[in-house]
């Protein structure tokens, strides 16, 4: 039987995912492939042992240094799995330099130096998975490459990071404070190392934007998008939110407008018939919009240890097959063949129109509400209702409104005018809210 070999560096949450499930699932995978997939060597610096059943008498050997790994003439694939730039980087560059096939789960790291790392692969003639970039277990990039192939991609939306939604949903439905359900999220394995990401939309722009690549054939400047977090939201948003039958998600939003593409990450009101609005807990989704196809969804866990050691899995198996078949690169990695990997504008945010809520933090004093709506009347902002709290003796109170469809840019300007006026005590809360009608887009 052939033997297909592989060294993983890093053998944390996901790498020692990956292993268990290459040992639970071995004579699965070996009738799916027609080889035997063995992990040959780790390579960690901070273990001293793997666990006996990965480790098998010392068939699996643990090293500190991933060099070795590069330098063992039998490994077929390199695994890595340890995250962030450097040296994960470096250790992927090496590995196709050395001829091995590549798997990653490194999404900040391929969204921002993915050219990189595409372009050395092609001339080394080897393979880069990343299923597990996005998505955790969701096959969310084979959906793209290969399911969704004879398609225009029209639209893509999505909760495609599991902490954020995790804070949310808990925050929603039991009213837990935000700091105490990050560190409930972070004891559960899904939160990134730093977890600004997971909260201010870095990890979700990470993500969007090796779809975006994916879908439209595009590269991506994450700079070129508006990124905003969720650590501005508190419990009298959710609030607000439900009583005007919204739920709040941390979307991510593109659209197909043929020269142009929209991309934004963004707290969104979610309207609570809308199918993204029932993906609670640290659970993913992914709405896609096809020509042909119409729409599909998505949906399961998008982070922790099985779920995305079984993405790792299936990047191997494909590479493992492709080996055996001899038909290396026959589905581009990114979808598109590199030639036809073409740039594209992103829609300036200030062309957005949508609906939107707002909290602004005013004095409660006479005039407040008439000064406030008056600025946005004069920049074209109509409101569909408002809500004032009273909260005598309180200085500050909130005031809520909600508009109808107005242009972002028209938006900016009035709430800058507005949050330097004397009865502004903070800066105003804005959440986009997602109009009715995008299920069916
Ligand atoms: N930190 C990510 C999340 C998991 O919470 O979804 C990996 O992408």
């Amino acid at each position: 039987m052939t033997e297909i070999k592989i060294g993983l560096i890093g053998f944390g949450t996901v790498g020692s995912g990956l292993a268990q499930v290459l040992h639970d699932q071995a004579g699965r995978l070996e009738k799916r492939v027609g080889a035997e997939i063995r992990l040959k060597r780790v390579a960690d610096i901070v273990r001293d042992s793997l666990p006996d059943h990965i480790a098998q008498g010392g068939k699996v050997t643990l090293t500190r240094n991933a060099e070795e790994i590069f330098a063992d003439p039998e490994i077929d694939i390199v695994v890595e799995l340890i995250g962030g730039i450097e040296p994960a980087k470096s250790f992927l560059l090496k590995a196709i330099a050395s001829g091995k096939h590549v798997v990653t789960a490194n999404k900040a790291l391929l969204s921002q130096h993915g050219r990189e790392i595409f372009e050395a692969a092609a001339r080394a003639n080897v393979e880069v998975g990343f299923e597990a970039s996005v998505g955790g277990g969701i096959p969310v990039i084979k959906a793209l490459k290969e399911g969704l192939v004879a398609n225009r991609i029209i639209s893509m939306m999505g909760i495609m990071n599991g902490t954020a939604n995790y804070i949310l949903t808990r925050m929603t439905d039991h009213g837990v404070p935000f700091a105490e359900v990050l560190k409930d999220a972070q004891a559960k394995g899904f939160a990134e190392a730093d977890p600004t990401y997971d909260i201010e939309g870095i990890d979700t722009a990470h993500k969007l934007a090796i779809l975006m690549t994916m879908a439209y054939g595009m590269p991506v400047n994450l700079r070129d998008f508006t990124v905003e977090g969720i650590s501005r939201i508190e419990p009298i948003d959710i609030d607000f939110a439900r009583e005007f039958g919204y739920r709040i998600k941390l979307l991510a939003i593109s659209r197909n407008h043929g020269e142009h593409v929209e991309a934004r990450v963004h707290p969104t009101m979610v309207p609570e018939n809308h199918l993204l609005a029932n993906i609670n807990g640290a659970y993913n989704a992914f709405h896609f919009t096809g020509d042909m196809v119409g729409n599909v969804l998505l949906y399961g866990l998008g982070a922790g240890m099985m779920p995305t050691g079984s993405a790792v899995a299936a990047d191997v198996v494909d590479i493992a097959r492709d080996i055996m078949t001899g038909a290396i690169n026959r589905v581009p990695s990114l979808g598109y063949l590199p030639a036809h990997i073409t740039p594209r504008r992103i829609t300036p945010m200030a062309e957005l129109r949508c609906p939107y809520y707002f909290r602004f933090s005013v004095l409660d004093k006479p005039g407040v509400l008439s000064t406030v709506s008056g600025i946005l009347g004069r920049h074209g902002i109509s409101l569909e209702s408002v809500i004032q709290m009273g909260q005598r003796k309180k200085e500050s109170v909130p005031m809520v409104m909600r508009t109808h469809e107005a242009a972002e840019e028209a938006v900016q300007v009035a709430l800058a005018e507005i949050d330097q006026l004397d009865i502004c005590t903070d800066k105003t809360v804005k959440i986009r809210i997602l109009a009715e009608n995008t299920q069916e887009s």
